[in-house]
């Protein structure tokens, strides 16, 4: 299929794209677009078959449930029991990078919600994603605009390299701001849960309700006996085509460590990519050094990690060796996310 392609600013919206994207949106086609988060692949959240078809785009596993996004805070025609610290944190966070989990009604087919009586709902803070719902006039399903196991794109040309040809329209607008994915918190349970650290920080959700917590599954290695609630979280995710490894620990020793294994690599002729930082990156001496930003400004490097994982691709490194980072405030979602893109492959120094 060809995919139609239209690049635009969010504060200067093409609104006659979007009009043609939301037709596509209403005729039951899947169209990629971009949230202040990551890049979405949406469909209309009330069409099953419509929803198919973004399974089948990204090859994403089907026990896996969408996040429906709205644009408009009154939700009572999609969940039902929507508590009064659901209330709240929409109220706080909407428009914004949180989804919450909330039990669904019949209007949103068991597709949508892989089977799962409950239903994410995030309402993104991107005017071109607001835009979209609003002319499509439907909830729109999107699930990251990745195929399944990728870093999630957070430029149109990484969402054009995945989905080009495979889906009807894509939406090109400025880069997402956040770069990792919204904080999943289920408001079905009390106290909340979070099922997924995110773009708002569990500091930030204290300050609504104090008990909500952090679902112990998520920093763990998935087991047996600790199975993530959300059922995405169980996969391998966010991985880059070579392994990565995080190395953990004091910073110089990080740095000492990081050199010894470059080492070891180039005398068996491999290439190396180097996750660093501001302060660190001249320390490394060999190998393909990447600086996400500086450690005193976390909300760039989690803008920078997604791409930077991914451009370790384009230079076909044969490993990837990274730093770790505090797990306060947004840093909890930046080591979700290596963590996960590590296989939890973690040398601790
Ligand atoms: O920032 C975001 O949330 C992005 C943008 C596009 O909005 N979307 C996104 O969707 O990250 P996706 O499909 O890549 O991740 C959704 C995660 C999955 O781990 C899924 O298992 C979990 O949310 N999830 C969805 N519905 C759930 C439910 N009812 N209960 C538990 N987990 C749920
Ligand atoms: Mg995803």
């Amino acid at each position: 299929m060809k995919t139609k392609v239209f690049i635009m600013e969010e504060d200067k919206i093409d609104l006659e794209g979007v009009a043609y994207a939301a037709n596509i949106i209403k005729q039951g086609g899947v169209v990629a677009f971009p949230t202040e988060t990551v890049y979405g692949l949406g469909a209309n959240a009330l069409d099953p078959l419509a929803v198919k078809k973004i399974f089948e785009a990204k090859g994403r596993p089907q026990d896996n449930p969408l996040i429906v996004h709205v644009s408009d805070k009154n939700i009572n025609n999609l969940v039902d029991n929507i508590s009064s610290i659901a209330n709240d944190l929409m109220e706080k966070f909407f428009p914004g990078p949180l989804t919450i989990i909330l039990n669904k009604k019949d209007i949103i087919p068991d597709e949508t919600s892989a089977g799962l009586k409950t239903i994410g709902i995030r309402m993104p803070s991107n005017e071109i994603a607001r835009k979209l719902i609003e002319f499509s006039g439907v909830p729109i399903a999107a699930p990251s605009a990745n195929i399944s196991g990728r870093p999630s794109p957070t430029d149109v040309n990484r969402c054009l390299e995945d989905l080009n040809d495979r889906v009807e329209c894509i939406i090109g607008g400025n880069n997402s701001n956040v770069g990792v994915e919204s904080t999943i918190v289920d408001c079905t349970v009390e106290p909340p849960c979070v099922l997924r650290p995110g773009g708002i920080t569990l500091e930030q959700l204290k300050q609504v309700y104090n008990d909500i917590y952090i679902d112990p599954s998520i920093m763990a290695k998935p087991s047996d006996d600790l199975k993530p609630k959300a059922p995405g979280m169980k996969y391998r995710h966010y991985a880059p085509k070579a392994p990565v490894k995080i190395i953990k620990g004091d910073l110089k020793k990080t740095i000492e460590k990081i050199n010894e294994i470059v080492q070891n690599y180039i005398d068996n002729n491999k290439t190396v990519g180097i996750i660093a930082t501001e302060e660190t990156r001249q320390f490394y001496k060999n190998g393909y050094v990447v600086s996400l930003g500086s450690r005193n400004d976390m909300n760039k490097i989690a803008h920078n990690l997604f791409e930077t994982l991914r451009s370790f691709d384009d230079k076909n490194v044969d490993v990837i060796l990274s730093e770790a980072f505090d797990e306060n405030g947004i840093g909890l979602a930046i080591m979700n996310r290596l963590n996960k893109s590590a296989g939890f492959h973690i040398i601790n120094v």
